[in-house]
């Protein structure tokens, strides 16, 4: 049976939050642990279907994979890996699966998949992944949309990547962990996930360094042990609670997170006239919206510029902000498909190639839309908080994807949001009706 997102007009949250541990280091790290002989142990771990289906991918290689969700803790043993051939179901459910190709090359040698292909967001290739395995010794056999790709010996090479890809980046430094020589990854991501992924390789025993400008140098090193690791907090959340409580009148406390890591972001938000307090004594980030908040237009790039991760949660500040702001998206080709979503709230957005140009209007108007990605999912959520009446929210899947009850936590803000079965909701909107008819 389908399920919805119901989400009432809910005015200024309050209180503080705890943030769950970065969906897009979790999935890399677990994919690191392919590595390592042994059991290794991962801190912080969010209950999250894209976490459940890494999990199931790693079972499927051969590791033995424990997840204690209550305690957030997940322990993974990839002593006996030995499958180096990856499920389609998986690589079409979730893209991260192609970051299982650095660590299988580098144990195994081997490794066969289909390719991801495209998404919501674009064509979104691995050419970047494949030519710097290429480089480095792999013999990739195309077929289709079928890939193989093996070698006797990954070779250390100086790679220059044509733009810092995040993926790209973590799979080559993956492999390069056990090859025999020195990798250079040149303009290489530096995301604060590619950073804690940084982090759980060393503890691993690998070699790594980095050199200005933009550049990782990986010592191989003969065999890397098992680990316990935790999870850095996830910056996006923090940034979804942070727009949640600017578009809600709002004002939150966020003490695990490090502002330092969300500089950009936090930037626009001052601009806008919300008052971001973090530093010295702080300890966190506390919140306070602004009563009249101002447009800013922002755009997004590779870190530490603004994450296209919080472009569409923060186009809905921006809608409900005095002026007009524009918005351009370099990240992705399509990614502003949200925008047509939030036209039915009563936006006002005009929509060409990359750019979004945004007036602000006074009021938001509840209705039924429907999220086509992860952060569309928690975009929505934001502006059906601000959004008069009920705003109803189909692609549930996406928001639980990304996020470890984002709901639940809103919820404790004092946001209505609910998931619910489509048909509860049927039965919601007839005793509301009947309501209104007495
Ligand atoms: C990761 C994040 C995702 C985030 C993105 C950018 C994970 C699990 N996901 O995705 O949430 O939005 O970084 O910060 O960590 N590209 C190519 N060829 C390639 C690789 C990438 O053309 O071989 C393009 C992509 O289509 C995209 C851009 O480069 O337009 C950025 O992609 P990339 O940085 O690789 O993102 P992901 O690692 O897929």
């Amino acid at each position: 049976m389908e399920e919805v997102i119901l989400v009432e007009q809910s005015l200024k949250l309050t209180g503080e939050v705890h943030l769950s541990g970065a969906k897009n280091a979790v999935l890399v790290i677990m994919a690191s642990l392919l590595l390592v002989k042994g059991k290794s142990i991962l801190k912080n771990v969010p209950h999250s279907a894209d976490v459940d289906q890494m999990s199931k991918l790693l079972e499927s290689l051969g590791a033995i994979v424990k997840f204690d969700a209550a305690m957030h803790t997940l322990e993974v043993d990839a002593t006996n890996v030995e499958n180096y051939s990856i499920d389609h179901g998986a690589m079409r459910k979730m893209r991260a699966s192609v970051l299982v190709m650095g660590p299988l090359l580098a144990r195994l040698g081997k490794i066969a998949l289909t390719y991801p292909g495209g998404c919501v967001l674009g064509k979104r290739p691995i050419d970047y992944h494949i030519k710097n395995f290429k480089r480095m010794g792999v013999t990739i056999h195309e077929d289709d949309n079928f890939l193989t790709a093996v070698t006797d010996c990954l070779q250390a090479r100086r790679l220059v990547l044509e733009y810092p890809s995040v993926g790209a980046t973590e799979n080559i430094l993956m492999a390069a962990t056990l090859t025999t020589g020195v990798t250079e990854i040149v303009n290489a991501a530096l995301e604060p996930e590619v950073i804690d992924l940084i982090d759980a390789l060393r503890k691993m025993g690998a070699r790594i360094e980095f050199k200005s400008p933009a550049t990782i140098l990986i010592e191989g090193v003969s065999k890397l042990n098992p680990i316990e690791h935790t999870i850095i907090c996830d910056r996006l959340e923090a940034g979804t609670f942070l727009l949640a409580a600017a578009v809600t009148g709002g004002e939150i406390f966020i003490p695990e997170i490090d502002p330092g890591i969300m500089d950009v972001f936090l930037l626009k938000l001052e601009e806008m006239g919300h008052i971001v307090k973090s530093g010295a004594g702080v300890g966190g980030i506390a919140f306070k919206a602004a009563r009249y908040p101002r447009a800013v237009s922002f755009k997004t790039a590779p870190y530490p510029g603004f994450p296209t991760d919080l472009q569409a949660p923060m186009m809905v500040a921006q809608c409900l902000a005095e002026g007009e702001s524009t918005i351009e998206e370099f990240v992705y080709e399509n990614r502003l498909m949200h925008a047509q979503e939030l036209l039915k709230l009563g936006a006002q957005i005009k929509v060409g190639g990359h750019t979004a140009n945004v007036t602000g209007v006074s009021e938001l108007y509840g209705a039924d839309v429907v999220a086509t990605d992860i952060r569309a999912a928690a975009a929505l959520a934001i502006a059906g908080l601000a959004a008069h009446g009920c705003t109803v929210i189909s692609g549930v899947n996406h928001f639980r994807r990304g996020y470890d009850q984002l709901d639940v936590k809103l919820q404790a803000l004092g946001a209505k949001i609910n998931i619910m079965h489509s048909d509860s909701l049927k039965l919601k909107h007839s005793k509301w009706a009947r309501e209104e008819l007495l």
